[in-house]
């Protein structure tokens, strides 16, 4: 009202200092438009944080990541997945990705914030969950997990620590530092950026998986990366980790179909299926599909998971499959992420 700037300079200034809705939006946020608070999660190259944005007291979960040492131990290709990854993918059953920015020290990932911890948090609680219960969440994860597939992209290392819940007890898929992008240039998977050989034969994990499997003595243990197959060197999480992942390091959408199934028996039994002492037992356990049920676990589950669990992935069913199977008969799929979640209890 009182300024006193000529007319046509004004829109100029005023929208660099002023911050109109849409200057906002594109603005490159920096560390200090958060109010930063408790610790959520903490990975081998990341921590992630409670966030406020102070404009509009909008609340995140702020992925920090150490250049340092995410340069040290080559991993800059996994951060990189990570973003590009995020940034295809608009899902309400997958945790978003708002902002990224870096200062000298840090990347940062500004994420939808899923209030109500993770899925491993509700089975340590409950010791398993009701069958209602799992039906539910195994659908939510199955259309997350669909959707995944249908946008060219294997998660890799699903498991309950990744399987986060909102305030209304839906799930947000995370971590997508180990996903894979499905046929992206030549379908080869020399071209893979996991593939080893180029860089290092260093093993790549996620910032929240535990280390790759040590060498192991036996010829039928993992095979250990020689520089020229198209092998790549990732292994996921021990327990939920598909025998192909291990003997021929060949990830595709029927490894994500495994680790769904492990998620389901262990739901149910209120442990994995494949469970040793350490992590090359689990990863023998998997690899000669030595598992037992428990008693009492529900038939039709027994059943699903028997299907799932299976060494050869062309005898894995897909998950358009699993849906039609009697594990589910009844159960309605329109619009999983607004029914009412089950009360886990
Ligand atoms: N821990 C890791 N990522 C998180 C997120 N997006 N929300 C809440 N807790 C988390």
């Amino acid at each position: 009202a009182d300024d006193a700037r000529p007319a046509a300079l004004a829109p100029v200034v005023s929208s660099s200092s002023t911050s109109s809705l849409a200057s906002q939006a594109a603005r490159k946020r920096c560390p200090e438009d958060f109010e930063f608070g408790r610790v959520l999660g903490e990975g081998s190259y990341s921590t992630v944080l409670y966030a406020r944005e102070h404009v509009n007291n909008r609340e995140y979960a702020v992925k920090m990541l150490d250049k340092r040492h995410i340069i040290k131990e080559k991993k800059t290709k996994y951060v990189a997945i990570e973003k590009d990854v995020l940034n295809k993918l608009a899902h309400p059953l997958i945790v978003k990705l708002y902002y990224t920015f870096q200062d000298l020290h840090s990347l940062y990932f500004v994420l939808e914030l899923a209030k109500d911890g993770d899925m491993l948090g509700y089975i340590r609680k409950l010791g398993s969950f009701q069958l209602d219960a799992a039906r539910f969440y195994i659908a939510e994860i199955i259309v997350a997990v669909m959707y995944l597939h249908s946008m060219g992209i294997v998660h890799r290392d699903l498991k309950p620590e990744n399987i986060l819940l909102d305030e209304n007890m839906h799930i947000k898929i995370t971590d997508f530092g180990t996903a894979k992008i499905l046929d992206e240039p030549p379908s080869n998977s020399d071209t893979d950026p996991f593939a080893a050989g180029s860089t290092s034969a260093s093993a790549s994990v996620s910032s929240s998986s535990p280390s790759p499997p040590p060498p192991a003595p036996s010829s039928s243990s993992p095979s250990q990366d020689a520089g020229s197959s198209k092998r790549n060197s990732f292994v996921g999480t021990a327990e939920y980790c598909s025998p192909e992942l291990l003997n021929d390091r060949a990830a595709s959408k029927s490894s994500d179909v495994w680790a769904i199934g492990c998620i389901l028996y262990h739901l149910l039994a209120g442990r994995p299926p494949f469970k040793g002492v350490n992590e090359y037992q689990t990863f023998q356990k998997i690899i000669k599909l030595d598992y037992t049920f428990p008693d009492g676990f529900p038939p039709t589950a027994r059943d699903l998971v028997s299907s799932i669990l299976v060494l050869d992935t062309a005898n894995r069913p897909s998950l358009a499959e699993i849906q039609k199977h009697p594990f589910f008969d009844g159960f309605d799929w329109t619009d999983i992420h607004t029914q009412q979640a089950p009360d886990l209890r």
